[in-house]
């Protein structure tokens, strides 16, 4: 006698892939039953269900895990069934981390050497640099994290032979009608040094650039592209947008900037791929 239930098929499915099955449950279409016989074979029931389509978990390894954009692209990966870590240097953001389910690697940037930090990416599919120095321990600090630091965790995924990389950067006019201060000036020279370090690297990189960064609820929708006007993008659609890209391996060496607009983000991301293609290239 064989007994057929979604339980049991869910279950398997678990042990195979178990992050993805949380996040893509198994969906029961159907349970009719007790049949007289399945193939020669009597049976309790037949459920139908479909699997969902298996993909392979992402890891991916995320410098600024702790900060506003990273946690969330850490969150949403986590709820994806994909696999982020990153690096912290506070107790509690490795706890806070942990608790949802995400593992941190303890350390800080400056301090590491590219070695550590390659031992650190080791395994990853792709790095995201989204760290700042968020100008608040001088220009020094500026230069440290958002100026080397890119450069530094390209040297490093290089050496770990990991060859995603998306960078989270700024836009190169971001308040630039405004009379903005030295520091500031600093930022901006240090984030394109940054951006710099990374486009002469072979890696497989992206550069995302956006607006000014807002704590509101995300909306799930962005004006992306090659070129855009600077305005204002809440963190959560930034996060939405990387791992998006992340998963648009097609996609590389191309500077993109995001800001607030009205285009659904698989959408925007699908209308980049268009605009960028090579000429006669089939489209995904
Ligand atoms: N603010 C804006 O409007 C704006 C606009 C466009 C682009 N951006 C850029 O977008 C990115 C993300 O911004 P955000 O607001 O999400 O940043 P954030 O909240 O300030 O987070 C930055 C993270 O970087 C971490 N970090 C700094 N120095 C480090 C070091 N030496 N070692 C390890 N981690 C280090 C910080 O760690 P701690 O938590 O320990 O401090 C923090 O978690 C930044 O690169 C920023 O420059 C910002």
């Amino acid at each position: 006698m064989t007994t057929v239930t979604d339980e049991q098929a869910l279950d398997r499915d678990r042990e195979r892939t178990p992050a993805a099955c949380d996040a893509h449950p198994l969906e029961l279409l159907a349970f009719c039953g007790p049949h007289e016989a399945l193939e020669g074979e009597p049976v309790d029931g037949v459920a139908i269900v479909r699997f969902p389509r298996w993909r392979k978990s992402m890891k991916v390894f995320i410098v600024g895990i702790g900060g506003g954009v990273g946690r969330r692209v850490g969150e949403q990966l986590a709820a994806a069934g994909d696999e982020p870590t990153g690096l912290v240097r506070q107790q509690r953001q490795v706890e806070a981390l942990a608790s949802l389910g995400i593992k941190t690697k303890f350390g800080d940037l400056v301090a590491m050497s590219v070695d550590e930090l390659a031992d650190a990416v080791h395994g990853a599919d792709a790095v995201v640099f989204s760290a700042g120095a968020g100008g608040k321990d001088g220009d020094d600090a500026t230069t440290r994290i958002d100026g080397d630091g890119p450069g530094k965790l390209a040297e490093a995924a290089a050496l770990a032979g990991v060859r995603r990389f998306i960078l989270v950067s700024v836009f190169p006019e971001a308040w630039r009608e405004r009379r903005m201060d030295a520091s500031f000036e600093h930022y901006m020279v240090q984030k394109k040094r940054a951006e710099i370090a990374l486009v002469q690297t072979d890696l497989d990189w992206l550069i995302v650039r956006p607006s000014a960064l807002l704590n509101d609820p995300g909306t799930g929708r962005v004006d992306l592209g090659l070129a855009k006007v600077h305005e204002q993008i809440t963190r959560d659609d930034v996060a939405t947008t990387v791992v998006a890209l992340l998963k648009s391996s097609d996609l590389s060496r191309l500077i993109l900037e995001v800001t607030g607009g009205e285009v659904p983000i698989a959408e925007a991301v699908a209308a980049v791929r268009e605009a960028t293609a090579p000429c006669g290239s089939e489209q995904a």
